[in-house]
């Protein structure tokens, strides 16, 4: 994101968006050109590159080749900034690669802009992802759309064509619900329309596009909004002084207001507010600050300073719009780290409930959510935490992204609809017997011995020789083996990705209601997934998870094949079959690995009794 001040009255951020060939870039070079705002040098500097090209012409997308070259070599981030203003208004225009992949681009500078303009080519008219584009639009907030169908000269400026195009447009996305939707017809190439009405289209009797622009009725929203804080760190360099900065992200706030800090709840006073020229009597959204509080109370990294008259709402259950921008598809149940606002947590979509098929505007039931899918899931996350819902005039709730754990890629953004009060309605109960008392009845540590491994690999065979070794040994266990297991509680469950990651889940969660009953729980599953299995591990404490490795080779397995299904998975009667058309990722670093290769199942229970022992569990 770019470093702009607090939006002032008359600036304007928007972000263009289109596919590859709707002359995005020509349609704003041409429009910084036409409005004198690309100084002569540059333009000079293009003159002996008009002169080798066959038309003799400037291309004005050249103007934005330097931002090309950049964002190809990896220099920059892939969206692009360009800053500039006339008479009337200030402007930062974000330019999002249009290419069908992008829609990570379009989100990025989509969540940091007023208004979206979205290019058609007039001789194809609307395609899917003009409305992806305009969807993504809403999802992030953006109240004004102005659609260019650019491109008029190659349909003579054909009044009907423009005509129709627009009125399919305002049908389509009215129930996007935007504040306005202009429709321009340009030609980005001859600068029709574009920094000034032209005569080639007499029939248009609307503003061209930079008019447009400067007339948008940005309403200062976030400047006229409730006050948000959301705290970035706090700073204490000595006991005497403890501040909380961060960057007001709506509102405005005086010393004297009184606030409420989420998601504590706690009510509390700004004393004053500092920055870097000393203190100041008014910060207003944009602005890095300081705060220093009346009260010293626990306020940490992530909490939010709302204003006491209408503070954030807090939970840890939403319904929520998620934008998909992974190759590897969403899967319900996986944990994802999420950042909202300046909190950082652990979230898993509890329930996909639908996703949108946004050249139909229909809902469609779905499993997972792929590349580019917007979808409305509830999201459960492992704290509570502040945020605001979607507004009754469509602007968009708290924003959001998810990442993956192990790749670190923003994998998912999007905004909170509104939240999901059932688990606050929850009150953990105090059990006055707790998992020590049931241990220590039980002379025993409880823990969770997870053998992950192919089918056929062999864990089975040694979670059951192992449980024998145990019980011999006056120890209360219990065996989770997933055969039997998906014979009743997941009855309901297949072999897909999705599926898999929902029957570890229940079976994780299953081993730690286990744990606290006190037992040494050994669960035998393929488990093929790394992120299902860490989620498994965070279920109990620390040095309550161990993980075994039941390292056998595919082929070894499949020359086994004790139950034929490798067979059956060859003659393409079976699909989905772990390591042969489903994935298996090994562990990095298990507790125990065991290669059936070269012990046997007695000797691998062995040493799995070895492990517990060094453990102190046994
Ligand atoms: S997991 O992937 O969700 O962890 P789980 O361990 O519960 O799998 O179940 C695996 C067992 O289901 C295998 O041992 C095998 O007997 C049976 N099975 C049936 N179809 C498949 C399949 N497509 N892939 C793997 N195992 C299968």
């Amino acid at each position: 994101m770019p470093a702009t001040s607090a939006p002032r009255a008359g600036l304007l951020r928007f972000v263009t968006c289109g596919s590859v060939d709707d002359g995005k870039s020509t349609l704003i070079g041409r429009l910084l050109c036409d409005a004198g705002l690309i100084p002569g040098d540059e333009l000079a500097r293009l003159r002996p590159r008009a002169q080798q090209s066959g038309s003799h012409e400037i291309d004005y997308a050249w103007l934005l080749d330097g931002l090309q070259a950049e964002r190809e070599q990896h220099i920059t981030i892939d969206v692009a900034y360009r800053y500039f203003s006339t008479d009337r208004r200030r402007f930062i225009v974000a330019d999002a690669p249009g290419h069908e992949q992008y829609t990570r681009n379009m989100a990025t500078g989509a969540s940091a802009s007023d208004a979206a303009v979205v290019l058609v080519d007039a001789r194809e008219g609307l395609l899917v992802q003009t409305l992806r584009h305009s969807h993504i639009a809403s999802l992030f907030g953006i109240r004004h759309m102005v659609l260019a169908v650019n491109k008029m000269d190659l349909v003579d400026y054909a009044e009907d064509r423009f005509r129709e195009t627009a009125g399919a447009y305002r049908a389509a996305v009215e129930r996007l619900g935007f504040a306005s939707i202009d429709c321009i017809p340009v030609s980005a190439l001859h600068g029709h329309n574009l920094a000034r009405t032209t005569d080639a289209m007499p029939w248009y009797e609307g503003p061209a596009l930079l008019q447009c622009l400067e007339a948008l009725p940005v309403s200062s929203t976030i400047a006229s909004s409730a006050f948000r804080f959301p705290v970035q760190w706090v700073n204490r360099p000595h006991a005497g002084f403890r501040g909380y900065c961060g960057t007001v992200a709506s509102g405005k706030i005086r010393p004297g207001d009184e606030v409420v800090i989420s998601p504590s709840g706690d009510v509390n006073r700004v004393s004053s507010i500092v920055t870097m020229d000393g203190e100041q009597e008014l910060a207003v959204a944009g602005d890095a600050v300081t705060l220093l509080l009346d009260e010293e109370r626990d306020v940490s990294r992530g909490n939010v300073i709302g204003s006491a008259d209408s503070p954030p709402e807090v939970s840890d259950q939403f319904r929520a719009t998620l934008l998909w921008m992974d190759a590897e598809p969403m899967l319900p149940g996986r944990a994802y780290e999420m950042k909202i606002g300046t909190q950082s947590t652990i979230a898993s979509i509890s329930d996909l409930r639908y996703v949108l098929d946004v050249s139909l505007f229909e809902r469609k039931a779905a499993k997972v959510l792929e590349l580019n899918g917007i979808g409305v899931c509830n999201l459960a996350l492992s704290q509570a935490v502040a945020y605001d819902s979607r507004q009754a005039d469509g602007a968009a709730g708290s924003r959001y992204i998810l990442i993956d754990r192990y790749s670190k890629r923003t994998v998912g953004a999007g905004a909170i609809d509104y939240g999901l009060s059932r688990a606050l309605n929850l009150a953990p109960q105090n059990l006055q017997v707790d998992k020590s008392a049931r241990a220590g009845l039980k002379n025993q540590k409880p823990c969770v011995l997870w053998f992950t491994g192919l089918s056929g690999a062999g864990k089975s065979t040694i979670a059951d020789l192992t449980e024998k070794k145990l019980h011999t040994l006056g120890l209360h266990t219990h065996v989770l083996d997933g055969d039997n297991v998906r014979a009743g509680l997941g009855r309901d469950l297949g072999f897909t990705d999705a599926d898999r990651v929902e029957n570890i889940r229940r079976i994780s969660e299953v081993a730690g209601l286990f744990v606290e009953a006190g037992l040494i729980v050994l669960v035998a599953v393929i488990s093929p997934f790394r992120s299902e299995r860490e989620m498994a591990r965070s279920v109990v404490d620390e040095q309550e998870f161990l993980e075994i490795f039941v390292d056998t080779p595919v082929s070894v397995c499949e020359s086994r094949d004790p139950k034929g299904l490798y067979r059956k998975a060859r003659r393409g009667e079976l699909s989905n079959f772990t390591g042969i058309d489903s994935p298996y990722e090994p562990p990095e670093e298990p507790e125990l690995r065991i290669d059936t290769t070269e012990v046997s199942a007695e000797e691998a229970a062995d040493q799995v009794v070895r492990l517990l022992r060094a453990r102190g569990s046994v």
